[in-house]
């Protein structure tokens, strides 16, 4: 049976940062974060923006009545969640009016989570070939102002559809998981902003992606040469591509045409930042919408990271007329359409917060054109609205 990925889209809000205008204010050479870190702008949340109101409009244009009626389970991936104990993709299986009988649940693994959520999904597909799943992953990247890790900072989201007979990507079931205990990246209960040991973080990385992948050399025979591109987590640009040219040969077809490629998969990350959970996913949908050279039946391997740590190294295969069922246009209005923030207005959004006495507010934001929303806080309650699609 084929199960794998039959849909996916992205959202990220309306907001962003031009990177050149934080290095200035910061005091860096702007080359440090385009070249050196290899980002250009910061996609930043509005106050009516969530985890869970980014995974309402991620998914939005992915459910249908008749796809509402066939997921048995709603997967929220995040490491941003707004609720110790009610998950947010309770709110996802209302806002989305997903059938009652449902299994609404939210999992955490710092940014390998999404890959927790395809995987599990894959499984209950395995066993129910004609139900179908909808996994979510959705973050808000804060490291804080004036950090080292600040210029990779992000807001965004990506819904999947996991599916009998995709029609993007069949999953190989050939996944290779790792697990290596330490604190490269955490955030303590009582902490906002995350903390990070950013260099032992990178030296993390690489290692598990090496671990990860020559295991699958091992298991799966998996050469270089049959990868038509490789996707990876991506905290910043520039990360996956240090993984990547540890295993390439200097010279080859084979190593320019992942070069090539991995390039194509991180134009959405260079505008948006990381996304944590969403981040491989993203560079994923970025590959598809923007590489024309890809074909139908080509392989891709994934590299699926999350700190603390857990990663992933899994292959899948595109499907016939994948193209088609892509949300190619949808990225590009969304990503064109945003409002830069000055570095003041950026500050003050990045430390507004909401009541935590349970008293009464209604949000607001003039640029937020998002048709899910978080429109109110009520006695400790989280509101959101689902504003008529026109406005967008
Ligand atoms: N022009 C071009 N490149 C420049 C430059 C300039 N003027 N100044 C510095 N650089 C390059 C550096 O050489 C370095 O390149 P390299 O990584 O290939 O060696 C890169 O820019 C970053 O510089 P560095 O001094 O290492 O940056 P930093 O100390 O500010 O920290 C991170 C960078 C990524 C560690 C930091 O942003 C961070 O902690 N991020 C969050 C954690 C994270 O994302 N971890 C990833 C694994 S999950």
């Amino acid at each position: 049976m084929k199960i794998g990925i039959d849909q996916l889209h992205v959202y990220t809000p309306s907001l962003y940062l031009d990177l050149k205008d934080l290095a200035k204010a910061r005091q860096v050479d702007p080359d440090k974060y385009t070249i050196g870190i290899g980002q250009d702008r910061m996609g930043i949340n509005p106050i009516t923006q969530d985890t869970v109101s980014m995974a309402a409009n991620a998914a939005f244009p992915l459910i249908n009545a008749r796809n509402a009626s066939e997921i048995d389970m709603i997967i929220l991936a995040t490491e941003s969640g707004t609720d110790y104990s009610k998950s947010g993709a309770t709110y996802l299986h209302d806002l989305l009016a997903i059938q009652p009988f449902a299994r609404a649940i939210e999992v955490k693994q710092a940014c390998y989570s999404g890959t927790a959520g395809i995987m599990m999904a894959y499984d209950y597909v395995s066993n129910h070939p004609d139900r179908k799943v909808l996994v979510v992953a959705s973050d808000i990247a804060r490291y804080g102002l004036g950090t080292a890790g600040e210029v990779t900072q992000g807001a965004g989201a990506v819904a999947m559809i996991i599916s009998q007979n995709p029609r993007v990507l069949t999953l190989n079931n050939d996944s290779v998981p790792y697990t290596f205990h330490n604190f490269d990246f955490w955030r303590p209960n009582y902490a906002k902003n995350a903390l990070v040991d950013g260099k032992y973080s990178n030296q993390a990385y690489i290692d598990a992606f090496q671990k990860t992948w020559h295991e699958h050399q091992r298991r799966h025979h998996t050469t270089l040469d049959a990868l038509a591109a490789v996707c990876f987590h991506l905290p910043y640009s520039k990360m996956g591509k240090k993984a990547l040219t540890t295993i390439l040969d200097e010279e080859s077809d084979t190593t320019n045409r992942l070069l090539t490629r991995y390039e194509k998969s991180v134009q959405y990350t260079r505008q948006i930042g990381n996304i944590y959970t969403g981040s491989l996913y993203l560079g994923f949908a970025s590959l598809l919408d923007l590489d024309e050279s890809l074909n139908a039946g080509e392989t891709i391997g994934f590299f699926s990271y999350g700190s603390g740590s857990v990663a992933e190294f899994f292959t899948g295969e595109l499907v016939e007329n994948y193209r088609h069922h892509l949300y190619t246009s949808d990225h590009e209005k969304m990503l064109s359409q945003r409002y830069p923030l000055t570095i003041e207005e950026y500050e003050t959004t990045f430390l507004e917060s909401l009541p935590e006495d349970g008293s009464s507010v209604a949000l607001s934001h003039p640029q937020d054109k998002a048709v899910i929303q978080l429109a109110a806080m009520d006695q400790h309650r989280r509101i959101y609205q689902i504003y008529d699609k026109v406005e967008q």
